[in-house]
């Protein structure tokens, strides 16, 4: 990892520029009988802006949690900034960054208490802590609320101070989870602001959205479905690709390819259903 003398969100892209930052081969991951990843394969050039769409339960958060090391998969194999997943883990840690779908800051602290337990979580030397911290503050515009408990921040500042986080030990690779759900479209702005500015330093970004919008910045999309990638290229590669022709959207894509169900409603009822067979009703037979 480089860190320049006084840090400016420098990035160290990845030192071979030619082999792939993200790469997943046949990644598979049950949960009993759910295959919730189902043989997912794809591949993320460094300085890559890769979206990652799919429907409600389609596998995408389950292959975040795989390629960031946070859930094994089934099998499968997967590599982040050249390194394995499952054999390499902390190699893998110390060169990404997550912003999880979930918040995942600890908001009994203040916000700079959660970026400088973050820094020593991540062995940053100490001497750069508190310059990397103010910066990290500066980044998400949080100095005045510093020392504010994170408790009482809005949903907005949260996801701000969550990336300035992933961002703090400046990671090679960037995995965001819906990283704008719940944001008013100023931090939708400023959050893709931020992200085209990391590009241009080099970084690589792969991030799940469920906006259409958002997705047809990506300089490639892979969709999933029900465990399983139905199509990857550029945004206009799968216009012509799906429909035929350029001038549709990608929300036109992705509804062609993926159907117009309620993902939840049909889980629901299949989950009725199976829980109706399993007390012996007759609607199974
Ligand atoms: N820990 C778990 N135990 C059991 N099932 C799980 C677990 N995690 C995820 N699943 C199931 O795996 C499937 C894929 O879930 P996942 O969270 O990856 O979907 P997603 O594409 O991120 O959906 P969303 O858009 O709603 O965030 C779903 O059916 C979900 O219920
Ligand atoms: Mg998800």
């Amino acid at each position: 990892m480089r860190i320049a003398a006084r840090p400016q969100l420098t990035v160290d892209i990845s030192p071979d520029g030619h082999r792939p930052a993200v790469e997943a081969r046949e990644l598979v991951r049950r949960f009993g009988d759910l295959v919730a990843v189902n043989g997912v394969s794809f591949e993320v050039m460094p300085g890559e802006l890769f979206g990652f769409l799919g429907p409600n339960g389609a596998g995408k958060t389950t292959t975040h949690r795989i390629l960031t090391t946070m859930l094994a998969p089934t099998s499968g194999e997967a590599r982040v900034a050249g390194f394995d997943v499952v054999r390499e883990p902390e190699r893998v840690r110390y060169r990404i960054g997550v912003v999880f779908q979930e918040p995942a800051l600890d908001d009994r602290l203040t916000a700079r208490e959660n970026l400088e337990l973050h820094a020593i979580l991540y062995r940053v030397r100490r001497k750069w802590i508190r310059q990397l911290v103010e910066e990290a503050l500066e980044w998400a515009e949080l100095t005045p609320h510093a020392d504010r408990l994170v408790r009482t921040f809005s949903g907005g500042m949260k996801r701000r101070l969550e990336l300035a986080r992933a961002l703090l030990h400046r990671p090679q690779v960037l995995f965001l989870d819906e990283p704008t759900a719940g944001l008013d479209p100023q931090g939708r702005r400023r959050l893709w602001n931020q992200v085209a500015v990391l590009r241009r330093l080099g970084m690589t970004v792969f991030v799940t959205t469920h906006n259409m919008q958002e997705a047809e910045t990506c300089d490639r999309v892979a969709i999933i479905d029900r465990g399983r990638i139905v199509a990857q290229g550029s945004p206009s590669e799968l216009k012509v690709q799906t429909l035929g022709r350029p001038d549709v959207t990608l929300e036109d894509v992705f509804l062609h390819l993926t159907g117009r169900a309620l993902r939840d409603e049909e889980a629901d009822t299949r989950d009725m259903l199976l829980e109706f067979g399993r007390r012996g009703g007759e609607l199974t037979r």
